[in-house]
């Protein structure tokens, strides 16, 4: 049995103070550092590029998990792996090659990550399973933290694990997008892997405990 990860996202934390910020995280036990770039196309709202993610990398040695939402991601994976992603995770509805851009992902060594939207069902993946290193589920739309859970996404995590059993044992799975103490134990029995948790945590008002307790949620 895999130990879940879990994996802070810095769209909720606060950018004024962010060496404090990942530093306590750290302190308190993320597995991750969950980085959401957003170009104001692909969802209506907009972070950060690489040079953010390349000056963040500097301050800790956890990995950077990049989830690109932006149309066209082709153009930027180079950029965002020379920056010092770990994980990058594209939209399957961003571009018309996610076959390709998977390969590519692992040449460049990267871990190859997909994300899907809520309304794009578990079976597009059908044809490119065996290229993926990590499914990111959406249990929100993307563009915001904050949004409440989409009880369907577990469904959907379910039937990706079921395939994954089968033909890519080794592939993780990511949920994103309302995880908190409500739900972060139903996400990992449905078997999901890695947990990102934004609001949860930086908008708590102990977030390393926050942490910790979600932690204590999912270790067994
Ligand atoms: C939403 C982002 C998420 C976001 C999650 O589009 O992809 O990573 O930070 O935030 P919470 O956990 O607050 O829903
Ligand atoms: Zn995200």
């Amino acid at each position: 049995v895999r130990r879940p990860k879990i994996a802070p996202s810095l769209l909720s934390a606060d950018f004024a103070a962010i060496a404090d910020q990942i530093a306590m995280v750290e302190a308190a036990g993320a597995d991750e550092l969950h980085l959401d770039t957003m170009d104001g196309r692909f969802v209506p709202n907009i972070t950060w590029g690489m040079k953010i993610v390349k000056d963040l990398r500097r301050l800790t040695a956890l990995p950077f998990d990049c989830h690109l939402m932006i149309v066209e991601p082709e153009r930027y994976v180079d950029a965002f792996r020379e920056a010092g992603a770990d994980v990058i995770t594209f939209h399957y509805e961003a571009t018309p090659h996610p076959h390709r851009l998977l390969r590519h992902l692992r040449e460049i060594g990267a871990k190859a990550g997909i994300a899907i939207n809520p309304g794009t069902p578990a079976a597009m993946l059908e044809d490119l399973i065996e290229e993926i290193d990590r499914v990111l589920v959406m249990s929100v739309n993307p563009g915001f933290g904050g949004q409440s859970f989409i009880e369907r996404a577990l469904v959907k995590v379910e039937e990706v694990r079921a395939v994954l059993e089968r033909r890519n044992p080794a592939c993780e799975i990511e949920v994103d997008g309302g995880i908190g103490l409500a739900n972060i134990e139903r996400a990992v029995r449905a078997g999901a892997d890695v947990l990102v948790a934004g609001n949860s945590v930086f908008a708590a008002g102990d977030p390393p405990a926050a942490l910790r307790e979600m932690r204590s949620r999912v270790d067994t």
